[in-house]
């Protein structure tokens, strides 16, 4: 059977992202710029810390979130129930990747209610990209991607530069605010907004809380370069060479937080793009993020097992704890305070 194209385009971006292995494929995403002044006198014991939290009312036992991933039709159903389990198991967040494909065409790629049923505990949160919103049925579209998953909150995904880039993408991005207000005002559940590589600037931040945006998922620059994937994918020279010019483009992650944490201290904040480890989560919930997202890092576990992915967190998880344990800090509100070096990045 000849595969959907938008379907083949998901498989390619799995495949690239995948052979790239955990090396970021574009910017740095600026951790080497916070340093936690270590304590040797944490007067606790390591099992002391305390990394629950909770998201949306849901408890949490950790504040790691599955970032948002998709794949063609056959992969990406294993890939979405091993996610699914693995969030269960831990007690952490899981997004879904964009659910066009799914509700536009009927294959359900695993994103049906039975991750609910895979995962009933935890929030899981749909996702649609910003251009599905201006269609005719935008509305419709995101009250249906929250229907089918029972989900928590809808991501909306702004990637102006990736659709720039790809041959096929979209390229009218006039009106999105307005209709993220739209959503926001009629979506009986919150709305999330995130990047998806490039990072959100203050400014932007402001105006999406301004529209009734909930949290804001940074997403910046330092992990995922959907320049680079898109550069692999080129059909010619030409796209190739305009692609490759913006492989590192973006806002660095840590410095997106820092700034958007200052500038909008009343929104939600998630961290993704380039979190490596836990040391990494560390940091990014000391610069001001409520929850941490991986992609690209927990792909290769994915599409192994349910187990691969569990035991890929329990790492970082660990990780975590000791950045915890090492500076002191109970719990996550103590390491929101956590003593830094003098540094590049400091926050208040
Ligand atoms: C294979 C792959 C597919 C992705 N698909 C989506 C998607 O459908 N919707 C979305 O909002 N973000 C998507 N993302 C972006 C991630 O959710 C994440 O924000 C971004 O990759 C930065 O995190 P990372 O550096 O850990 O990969 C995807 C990422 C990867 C690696």
């Amino acid at each position: 059977m000849k595969k959907n194209p938008l379907s083949q385009r998901k498989d390619d971006h799995l495949d690239i992202v995948l052979a790239a292995g955990n090396n970021p494929l574009g910017a740095d995403p600026g951790w080497s710029s916070v340093r936690f002044e270590h304590c040797a006198l944490p007067e606790m014991a390591l099992d002391d810390v305390d990394l629950s939290t909770e998201l949306f009312g849901c408890a949490l036992g950790a504040p790691l979130l599955i970032s948002s991933m998709t794949g063609g039709a056959e992969r990406a159903r294993f890939i979405n129930h091993h996610l699914a389990e693995a969030a269960q198991a831990l007690g952490i967040a899981m997004g879904v990747g964009s659910q066009r494909v799914s509700l536009r065409s009927g294959q359900d790629q695993g994103l049906t209610g039975e991750l609910r049923h895979l995962a009933p505990d935890v929030p899981l949160l749909a996702n649609l990209g910003a251009a599905q919103l201006r269609e005719a049925d935008g509305l419709d579209l995101a009250r249906r991607a929250v229907d089918t998953l029972q989900a928590n909150a809808l991501i909306i995904h702004l990637n102006p530069l990736q659709e720039a880039v790809q041959p096929e993408g979209d390229r009218d991005w006039r009106g999105v605010l307005q209709r993220i207000e739209t959503l926001t005002r009629q979506l009986p559940t919150p709305v999330i907004v995130k990047e998806v590589g490039a990072g959100i600037s203050p400014r932007v931040a402001r105006l999406l809380c301004d529209a009734g945006v909930a949290m804001v998922d940074v997403a910046g620059a330092g992990g995922t370069s959907w320049a680079a994937v898109e550069a692999e994918r080129a059909g010619n020279a030409a796209e190739r060479e305009v692609a490759l010019a913006f492989a590192d483009w973006g806002i660095p992650t840590a410095h997106c937080l820092l700034a958007v944490r200052r500038a909008v201290p009343e929104i939600g904040l998630i961290a993704s793009g380039g979190v490596a480890n836990g040391v990494d989560a560390a940091k990014a919930i000391r610069l001001g993020a409520d929850l941490v997202g991986q992609a690209a890092n927990v792909l290769s576990a994915a599409v192994v097992s349910t187990q691969a992915v569990v035991e890929h967190f329990e790492i970082v998880l660990r990780q975590l704890r000791i950045a915890c344990f090492c500076t002191g800090s109970r719990n996550l509100a103590q390491l929101r305070r956590a003593r830094l070096l003098p540094g590049n990045l400091t926050p208040p």
